[in-house]
């Protein structure tokens, strides 16, 4: 990631050129052309097209992402609203009419565009999105440094359009978070596409040339990649390791109980996510009740109930109502399992100092 990023930030000299009318924002500086020794000397520079005037997250990001694959590495933007200058770009995006990829065309206002990311995903795409669909996993790939083809790359690809791009792609389109007519009860003016929003130059600003215009296009370019590349970053670093540590666990859930509905996890994660997902996914009935694992500061072991869904506190199965809110010595006289610590009121959690005694208090739990 930090190799993306650094790479992204060497390539940022800003060296304004005129050109038809338009500016070419970001040249590459020689040392970065230099190093792409592999490609032929003398390629010359790409150039990506997107529109000028007021900007929006969705062109911002294509452009922070585009220069991140392998064709368009060094490029230069172009912003222009003039067609003869675009027809002669190698790339142009959120402009000119025209999605076509064969030819680096991603447009998506003209009549008739319905595009969608798929796997699942039905939002119309934007700038962004189409980027994204065409070169996100060359990206992700990039970042973790393996093969295309490596499914990890993929269920990044989609995890990826899920929490981050797909709302870039819907408040750009115009599509409501919600089926609802209520108007909703407060405003939301910190989502990413409303900060880049505001990057735009004010009304006010005394000096509404070009040159400031762009440069303003550029911090845009910068907050929404970086923000882009966090969640790359995370989804790569964090998301991926807690799912294959929670996907073992699961493998291993009859080994902890016969009935399958326990499970360990043999190092503490954000394991939440990651289990409807893998349920389904793996196709694992009965479904989890109870999971165990150590609490890293006080070295108790937890056992917690699962939740119906990601979204509800409600859990699958409570721990024992005449459990719960009990402590210590009450707890094990009720239980009749030594050791045991608490019981949440509301019966999703409970603990006890060993790992056999949360074992024993999740097996007595699954008969109650
Ligand atoms: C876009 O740039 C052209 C020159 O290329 C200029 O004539 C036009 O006013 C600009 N449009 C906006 C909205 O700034
Ligand atoms: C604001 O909107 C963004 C993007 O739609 C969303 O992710 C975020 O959760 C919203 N914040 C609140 C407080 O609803
Ligand atoms: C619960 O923890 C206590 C303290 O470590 C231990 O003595 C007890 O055996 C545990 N319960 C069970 C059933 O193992």
């Amino acid at each position: 990631m930090l190799g993306l990023m650094k790479l992204f930030n060497q390539n940022l000299f800003l060296l304004r050129k005129n050109f038809a009318s338009s500016f070419l924002l970001m040249v590459a500086n020689s040392r970065v052309r230099a190093f792409s020794a592999g490609s032929p000397t003398n390629a010359p520079i790409k150039r990506v097209g997107t529109h000028n005037g007021s900007f929006h997250c969705d062109e911002a990001l294509g452009c922070f992402m585009i220069r991140l694959t392998d064709k368009f590495s060094v490029a230069e933007i172009v912003r222009t609203r003039d067609p003869q200058v675009l027809e002669t770009l190698d790339a142009v995006l959120d402009v000119g009419g025209v999605y076509d990829p064969s030819r680096d065309r991603y447009d998506h206002h003209q009549k008739g565009f319905e595009e969608v990311f798929g796997h699942g995903f039905s939002t119309k795409l934007s700038s962004a999105g189409l980027v994204y669909k065409h070169f996100g996993m060359e990206i992700i790939a990039k970042e973790l440094q393996v093969d295309e083809g490596h499914p990890d790359v993929f269920r990044l690809f989609t995890n990826i359009y899920r929490s981050f791009m797909e709302a870039i792609d819907a408040i750009d389109n115009g599509i409501n978070q919600y089926d609802t007519e209520q108007p909703p009860r407060y405003v939301n003016n910190t989502h990413l596409s409303a900060r880049v929003g505001r990057l735009n130059l004010d009304w006010m600003d005394a000096d509404q040339s070009a040159e400031k215009e762009n440069e303003a296009f550029q911090r845009a370019m910068n907050l929404a990649g970086s923000e882009f590349l966090d969640s790359v970053r995370f989804h790569a670093k964090s998301w991926l390791p807690a799912r294959s540590i929670v996907m073992d666990c699961l493998s291993a859930r009859k080994d902890v109980d016969p009935s399958g509905e326990i499970i360990v996890l043999t190092r503490f994660c954000p394991w939440k996510l990651h289990l409807y997902e893998l349920e389904e996914e793996m196709k694992i009935d009965p479904p989890v009740k109870y999971i165990l694992y150590q609490d890293d500061r006080s070295k108790h072991w937890r056992v917690q109930a699962v939740a119906i869904s990601l979204d509800k506190f409600e859990s699958r199965k409570p721990l024992p109502s005449p459990w719960r809110g009990l402590r210590d010595e009450g707890l094990s006289s009720e239980t009749g399992i030594p050791g045991c610590i608490f019981v949440h009121m509301s019966g999703f959690i409970g603990g006890n100092q060993t790992y056999d005694g949360v074992l024993a208090m999740a097996r007595q739990a699954l008969k109650l």
